[in-house]
C-alpha cells in the first residue's frame, strides 16, 4: 500500500510554537525523511468558516499567514503539495455522500466536537456546518487516500470518525476508501504544550501564545514572564518541576547540545531539573536558558520567513499550483466513489444499456 500523508490547519490565526512541537516539526521531519509516496498539507479555510461564518475576512487574511508559517518551518513545495481546502470542491461532494453514513448521535458523541461546542458557547444553537465538520474532515483525509495524519491529540476523535466512515463506506459500496492512522508526537510535553501562563492550552484569545513569527524581543519577554513554580520564592528554596511551564517547554524543545552551547554547568536537562528541585537554581537562569533554546529553534524559521515575505508572488503561486494538483487527485477519488455508489451514469455505456433493455419493447 502507498504511504500518503495528509494534514492541515484552520487559518484562523498565525501558528504558534504549540502547533510547531505538536505537528509542524514532525511534518518537516517526515517530508525530509522522504519515506512516503505523497504528502499534502491543507489550509482548511472551509472548515475555519464553520465557526467563523461571520468573519470571512479573518479567514482570508490568515491564508497567507499560515502559508508563510508552513514555508518558514521548512515545508518544501518541491517535495509536497500545499493547498487551500475550498479550492478543492470535490471535498464538499464527498462530504455530502458521507453524511448518509453518520448518525447525529455519533457526531454528538465526538469528544472534540463536544468540547468545541462548549468553548464556543454553541450549546443553544449549533451551526449545522460546524456540527458536521468531522464528516468534511473525513472527506479531506480520504480524498487523498491518506494513510497517515500527523496531528495533535485533539484530532484523534476525528481520525476515529473518519475510519468509521471508511469502513461503513467500504462495507456498503465495496472496497474504495483507505483507513488512516494518526501520528501523534511521542514526547508528552509536545502532545499538549501549555500556554505561557501555565493554562492547559495555548490560545489566541487567552493571549498566552508564542508565535512562530514573534520577534526575538517578543519571545524573550514572553519567556521571562512565564509561569513557573509559585512556591519557589527564594533561589535557595527547593523547586517543583511538575506543572512548571518553563520545564515543560524545556522538555519540548531542549536537546543536550543546547547545554553545551548555552549552559555548560549541566550536561543535560535531568541535571538541571535535579538542581532546581534541590534548591539553589533561580527561575531567571532557567528562563534565560529556555529563551536561548527557543530563539535558536526559531532563528532559521525567522530567516526563511523574511525570505518568503519578500516574495509573496511565489507563495501565492505555491498555493495556486498546489490547489490545482490537489483538485486533480481528489477528482480521481471522487470518480471512484461515484462509481462505487453507482452514480457514474455516463462514464461507461452500462447505464445506457440497462435502461435500453428495460424500456425496449421487444
Ligand atoms: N481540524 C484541523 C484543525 O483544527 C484542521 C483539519 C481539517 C485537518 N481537515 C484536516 C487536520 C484533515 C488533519 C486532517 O486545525
Amino acid at each position: 500500500m502507498k504511504k500518503i500523508i495528509l494534514t492541515g490547519d484552520r487559518p484562523t490565526g498565525k501558528l504558534h510554537i504549540g502547533h510547531y512541537v505538536g505537528s509542524l516539526r514532525r511534518r518537516v521531519e517526515l517530508q525530509n525523511a522522504g519515506d512516503y509516496d505523497a504528502m499534502y498539507v491543507m489550509i482548511a479555510d472551509a472548515q475555519a468558516l464553520t465557526d467563523n461564518a461571520d468573519h470571512p475576512e479573518k479567514v482570508r487574511q490568515n491564508i497567507i499567514q499560515v502559508a508563510l508559517d508552513y514555508l518558514s518551518c521548512g515545508l518544501d513545495p518541491n517535495k509536497i503539495t500545499i493547498f487551500i481546502q475550498s479550492l478543492v470542491p470535490q471535498l464538499t461532494e464527498l462530504s455530502f455522500y458521507y453524511m448518509n453514513l453518520v448518525t447525529v448521535s455519533r457526531l454528538q458523541r465526538n469528544p472534540t466536537v463536544k468540547s468545541e461546542i462548549q468553548m464556543r458557547d454553541f450549546e443553544a444553537s449549533i451551526p449545522v456546518g460546524f456540527f458536521t465538520y468531522p464528516i468534511s474532515q473525513a472527506a479531506d483525509i480520504t480524498a487523498f487516500h491518506a494513510t497517515a495524519v500527523p496531528a495533535g491529540e485533539d484530532q484523534k476523535p476525528m481520525l476515529e470518525q473518519t475510519n468509521e466512515i471508511v469502513r461503513k463506506f467500504n462495507a456498503t459500496y465495496g472496497e474504495t476508501l483507505t483507513e488512516a492512522q494518526i501520528l501523534l508526537p511521542e514526547n508528552q510535553a509536545c502532545l499538549r504544550l501549555p500556554g505561557t501562563d501555565g493554562k492547559a492550552k495555548m490560545s489566541k484569545s487567552l493571549g498566552n501564545c508564542i508565535y512562530l513569527s514573534d520577534s526575538p524581543e517578543e519571545v524573550r519577554q514572553k519567556v521571562m514572564n512565564m509561569f513557573t513554580d509559585p512556591t519557589h520564592l527564594k533561589v535557595s528554596d527547593p523547586g517543583h518541576i511538575e506543572g512548571n511551564t518553563v520545564f515543560t517547554y524545556l522538555d519540548a524543545f531542549c536537546k543536550d547540545e543546547h547545554f553545551a552551547q548555552f549552559c555548560p554547568d549541566y550536561q543535560n536537562l535531568d541535571e538541571m531539573k535535579a538542581h532546581y528541585q534541590r534548591g539553589g537554581l533561580g527561575d531567571v537562569k532557567v528562563k534565560k536558558f529556555l529563551n536561548q533554546v527557543i530563539q535558536s529553534e526559531l532563528e532559521p524559521i525567522r530567516r526563511r520567513r523574511a525570505k518568503y515575505e519578500a516574495d509573496i508572488p511565489f507563495v501565492l503561486d505555491v498555493l495556486k499550483a498546489g490547489s490545482e494538483k490537489a483538485a486533480k487527485v481528489a477528482q480521481q477519488t471522487l470518480d471512484e466513489v461515484r462509481a462505487a455508489m453507482k452514480l457514474n451514469y455516463f462514464d461507461t455505456d452500462e447505464f445506457a444499456k440497462e435502461q435500453l433493455a428495460l424500456f425496449s419493447k421487444s
